[in-house]
């Protein structure tokens, strides 16, 4: 099957990539605020290899209060971020 996520909505792309990849290793996502404050919260990283060549991701919500979470609020503000990959042990 060949799917172009450019042809699908943000929400089905999401919604396609946690039923496909299975099972999900964790993303420890580490950014840094303005002030130098450095961040690091656990995500669901979807490794997809080569069927989808725009790259591995991670999805970040919101809190439930719509406030935006100190990962992604770091990323527009610095552009930068590091996908720390969880070993077992
Ligand atoms: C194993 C695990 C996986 C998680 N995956 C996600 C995820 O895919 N997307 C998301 O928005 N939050 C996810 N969370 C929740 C965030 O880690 C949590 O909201 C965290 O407080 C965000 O921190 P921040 O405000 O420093 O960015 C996950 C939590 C755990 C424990």
């Amino acid at each position: 099957m060949k799917i172009d996520t450019g042809d699908i909505t943000l929400q089905d792309s999401s919604h396609l990539m946690t039923d496909v990849v299975v099972p999900r290793p964790i993303a420890w996502v580490s950014t840094v605020d303005e002030n130098g404050v450095f961040n690091l919260a656990p995500f669901l990283l979807l490794w997809t290899g080569e069927q989808f060549p725009d790259g591995d991701w991670f999805s970040v919500g919101s809190y439930r209060d719509g406030k935006k979470k100190d990962t992604i609020r770091n990323i527009e503000l610095t552009k930068d971020f590091v996908i720390n990959v969880v070993t077992k042990p």
